[in-house]
């Protein structure tokens, strides 16, 4: 009978096979996000590919719940999200890169599914999990704000009210 450890060892070797004849690998949590609304989120993603066999390696965040063509769909837009890359050497031909973007200034119209989608240059490609966002505080927000605004124009009808009085009772 092999040992427990000599399990895990085959388990650990037979992972590292398969991990190094995928192409390349799209790796992070599928997650539930729920910023306030006016907040910004950071999409992470991570991928693992073979530069010889991919070439260059395209990795982007989309929107899933834009339905208009695949173009649209990939967040780049520079005043709506920030991107940051990075890409280090992992060992063989192997390298990790990590794609960053941040959604800016988010609104209920953001709610929705996003993923990350990465494309070698020989049409190889890998989709992760989807994240979903859902921002906080939509509407409650306004109706605060529109209560606010009312009580204090109240209050300023109060003051020139006073005031008004105040005169009127200096000429008395
Ligand atoms: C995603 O697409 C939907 C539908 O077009 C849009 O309302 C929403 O603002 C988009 N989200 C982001 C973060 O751009
Ligand atoms: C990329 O940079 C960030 C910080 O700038 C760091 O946390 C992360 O580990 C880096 N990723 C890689 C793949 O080197």
């Amino acid at each position: 009978f092999p040992r427990k450890s000599q399990l895990v060892i085959f388990a650990i070797w037979f992972l590292c096979i398969l991990s190094s004849l995928a192409i390349t690998l799209v790796l992070y949590p599928q997650q539930i996000l729920t910023p306030a609304r006016g907040s910004s989120v950071k999409l992470s993603c991570e991928t693992n590919y073979d530069y010889k066999k991919c070439g260059l390696l395209h990795v982007v965040w989309h929107n899933t719940s834009s339905q208009n063509d695949d173009k649209i769909t990939e967040l780049t837009d520079p005043k709506k999200y920030l991107t940051a890359v990075n890409e280090t050497v992992n060992e063989g031909n192997r390298r990790r890169r990590q794609v960053v973007t941040e959604i800016l200034n988010l609104r209920p119209k953001d709610n929705g599914r996003y993923q990350c989608q990465a494309k070698c240059n020989n049409g190889e490609e890998a989709r992760g999990h989807f994240i979903t966002i859902t921002v906080r505080g939509g509407t409650v927000m306004i109706k605060q704000f529109l209560k606010l605004s009312i009580s204090l124009s109240l209050l300023g009808i109060l003051k020139l009210w006073e005031k008004a009085t105040s005169i009127v009772n200096f000429i008395w």
